[in-house]
């Protein structure tokens, strides 16, 4: 059986990720294709309560790297219990971030560098997206789009903090042009979406 496509959303908190999440939905369901969508950290019981733990605001001690593993262990059971069975069985998987956002986060933002691939690449066990879409947005727009309140113990940090991440990403971008799509989440939603459109039709293309 064919294998389904694994398709990754990367981008700053306020990026637009979840309203393209739900358009590629909407897509591959309007084409009878089967379809999971899932996050991280989470998507198992496992990785929520893994979650919780690294965006409650009152752990203001958590060492760096403690974060970093505890999002790739939080990694490692969703690989393994959910996203690794529905590819096999030929399921879409769309995964509102994933090993970028620990890339681009604790590797840049929290400057552990490469630590942090090789830890993935034990979390992630091979597991690599398809096609990952980074809906680029600076930091500061990001900031005015995040409505929710109250700010998790990530979307806290300071601003150049945030800088960091996001020339992580475009430093991710520059290594894996292959893989990973830069789009300007500055634009409508709708010309996001036709472009995200574009890509994966392309993908599904026998
Ligand atoms: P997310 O679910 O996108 O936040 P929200 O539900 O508030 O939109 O992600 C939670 C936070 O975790 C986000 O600020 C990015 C951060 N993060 C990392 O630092 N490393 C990682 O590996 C992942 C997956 C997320």
């Amino acid at each position: 059986m064919k294998q389904g496509l694994f398709i990754t959303l990367e981008g700053m908190d306020g990026a637009g990720k979840s309203t393209q999440i739900a358009a590629i939905q909407r897509l591959l369901k309007e084409k009878g294709q089967e379809v999971i969508v899932t996050r991280e950290p989470g998507g198992t019981v496992i990785s929520e309560k893994i979650r919780e733990i690294i965006l409650d605001r009152e752990n203001t001690e958590m060492e760096p790297m403690t974060e970093a593993l505890l999002y790739a262990a939080a990694r490692a059971q969703h690989v393994a219990q959910v996203i690794r069975p529905a590819l096999e069985q030929g399921t879409h998987v769309v995964c509102d971030r994933f090993m970028d956002s620990s890339i681009a986060y604790q590797g840049y933002g929290r400057g552990l560098g490469d630590s942090v691939s090789i830890i993935n690449a034990y979390a992630a066990a091979g597991c690599v997206p398809d096609i990952t879409f980074f809906l680029r947005l600076d930091p500061d727009a990001g900031k005015e789009r995040i409505q929710e309140s109250p700010l998790d113990r990530m979307e806290l940090e300071a601003m150049d903090f945030q800088q960091r991440v996001f020339h992580g990403y475009e430093e991710l971008a520059l290594q894996f042009p292959e893989r990973i799509v830069t789009i300007d989440a500055s634009e409508e939603i709708s010309a996001v979406s036709a472009k995200i459109k574009e890509h994966i039709e392309r993908l599904l293309q026998p």
